[in-house]
């Protein structure tokens, strides 16, 4: 069953949801839990009882029940607190959470740098980090912002790693080419801005044309046609058959250029599926009205406002922001012979949702700290 509906976060007790299987040459695991705490990881065709019909989906990356908890002689902080992803193959996925929400934690337990302590995770069906050195090769990453030698040029630092890795030398000018770096593919990376070196960053991930692509935040310094320029690279490699994963906090990109979306709030997944079904879960609660032509609209917005409706005007419609039902703007209007040509529910952007699903929108008069949430309802919070 495809992630398409938005999930609720699992209570703290094992809780099953819809099996799936992956699949990748022989190897072949089951995936019976979005919550770690239930999951069993199995080798083979086994048939499961007592969860639903099993589909056969193609996951290039599953994590499930991921735990980690930092500790230092200072105290402990959990960073990922039972946290699950699936993605699938040949997808952009964007991967979504405030500052502090446990991104990078992630994409680090999951390349091996670091160690969980529980939860289970699987690159293109493989258990990792069990089998790290057979996937390692299939995964490009770069994880927040790498460091490069800065006497050097970008064509030393990619050369260096194309014969580190058994890289054809061919492969260095087509990355420098993809990136858009190949002018200044000669100049010492010391002397680039940071859009650059980021370019740089993006362009030693491709090197061994990896089957999974993970960049955190790949936008980080580009200007406007560097994000688009990364946009339509990210898109160019997803139809030619690679798989993205990419964090970033440029929501309005993300909604540009992902197939599905995983947003993590304090460890945990809140929300997943395609930007689409994400966003159906959450209207923004307006409704835009139309009045034929020649009507006027003073007159009606007037109206509206002495029954406590909350209108903002635009040019030739307005917006009615607390409309829980609109008939009632329909019933009000025609009740003075005023008739609505258009009225329709405003869709809510991903950056709305976001800020709805973490709790991070801002609050008048206050200065929210990092790691801090406001409460929200319905999410499983
Ligand atoms: N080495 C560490 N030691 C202790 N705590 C850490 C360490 N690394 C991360 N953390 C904590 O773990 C939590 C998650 O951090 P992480 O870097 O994964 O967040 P993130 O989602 O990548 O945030 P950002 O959007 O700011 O990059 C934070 O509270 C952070 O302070
Ligand atoms: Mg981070």
């Amino acid at each position: 069953m495809p992630p398409s509906a938005v999930h609720v976060p699992h209570p703290p007790y094992p809780t099953n949801v819809p099996a799936r299987t992956t699949s990748e040459g022989n190897h072949h695991s089951e995936w019976i839990c979005g919550c770690g705490r239930s999951l069993e990881w199995r080798k083979g065709f086994g048939i499961l009882t007592g969860v639903p019909k099993v589909s056969r989906v193609t996951a290039v990356l599953e994590i499930a029940g991921l735990q980690k908890t930092y500790r230092s002689r200072k105290g402990t902080r959990k960073a990922l607190d039972g946290f699950d992803m699936v993605v699938e193959a040949g997808q952009v996925h964007g991967f979504l959470g405030p500052n502090g929400s446990g991104k990078t934690t992630t994409l680090r337990t999951l390349l091996g740098l670091i160690k969980p302590n529980g939860g289970r995770m699987a690159i293109l069906g493989k258990e990792v980090p069990r089998h790290l050195p057979e996937t390692a090769g299939l995964v490009g990453a770069i994880v927040e912002s790498p460091q490069f030698f800065g006497n050097f040029s970008a064509q030393d630092t990619l050369s260096l790693l194309a014969d580190a890795g058994n890289v054809k030398r061919q492969r260095v000018t087509e990355v420098l080419e993809l990136v858009g770096l190949r002018d200044r593919g000669k100049d010492r990376v010391k002397t680039y801005s940071l859009g650059m070196k980021q370019r740089l960053a993006v362009a030693s991930a491709l090197l061994k044309q990896p089957k999974l692509l993970i960049l955190d935040e790949p936008a980080n310094g580009l200007d406007p046609g560097g994000i688009r320029e990364m946009r339509s690279l990210m898109r160019n490699l997803a139809e030619s058959g690679m798989t993205v994963v990419l964090s970033s906090h440029i929501l309005g990109e993300i909604q540009l250029i992902c197939d599905e979306v995983t947003i993590i709030s304090a460890g945990r997944r809140v929300a997943y599926g395609s930007v689409s079904s994400v966003l159906a879960g959450h209207g923004s609660g307006k409704t835009k009205v139309r009045l034929e032509p020649g009507v006027d609209m003073r007159a009606a917005v007037e109206m509206l406002r002495a029954n406590g409706a909350q209108v903002t005007v635009e040019v030739d419609h307005f917006t009615v922001g607390n409309a829980g039902n609109p008939a009632q703007i329909t019933r009000i209007l025609a009740e003075r012979q005023i008739y609505v040509s258009e009225l329709t529910p405003v869709s809510a952007d991903l950056e709305s949702v976001f800020l709805e699903l973490t709790g991070t929108a801002p609050v008048e008069g206050q200065n929210r700290q990092v790691d801090q949430t406001a409460s929200v309802g319905g999410w499983g919070q």
